[in-house]
């Protein structure tokens, strides 16, 4: 699957809020697996992006489906949402992995 939105600051800038809201506390705002619910090990086997290989279409997925112990986020953010988080989780990777 590939995003129907162009990569913008103003998509980039929505992602980062939205992910704010609905992933750091699992992630960690750096993407990095340290979010609040795992450094107070209240949840276990978040995995920092870097580790993952990740594309926009997989992480629409994943936002989609859910993955194992991770949720679909499907009833919390509609597609336009899913793609822009999708853009701030790649600036994430992009990032981590440098
Ligand atoms: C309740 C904690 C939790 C929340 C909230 C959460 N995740 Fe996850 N996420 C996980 C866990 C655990 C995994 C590892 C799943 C596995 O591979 O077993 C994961 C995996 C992922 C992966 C890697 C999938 C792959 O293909 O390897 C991506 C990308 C991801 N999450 C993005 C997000 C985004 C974006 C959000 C916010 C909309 C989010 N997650 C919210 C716990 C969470």
């Amino acid at each position: 699957m590939i995003s129907p939105l162009a990569l913008s600051e103003e998509n980039g800038a929505k992602g980062k809020e939205l992910y704010g809201i609905y992933c750091a506390v699992c992630h960690g705002t750096k993407g990095d697996g340290q979010g609040i619910l795992m450094t107070r090990e209240k949840f276990l086997g978040v995995p920092s992006y870097a580790d993952r290989e990740i594309t926009p279409g997989s992480i629409y997925h994943v936002l989609m489906y859910g993955k194992n112990a991770m949720g679909s986020h499907a009833g919390q953010v509609n597609a336009k949402e899913r793609w822009q988080i999708a853009q701030h989780v790649m600036e994430l990777r992009n990032t981590l992995v440098k």
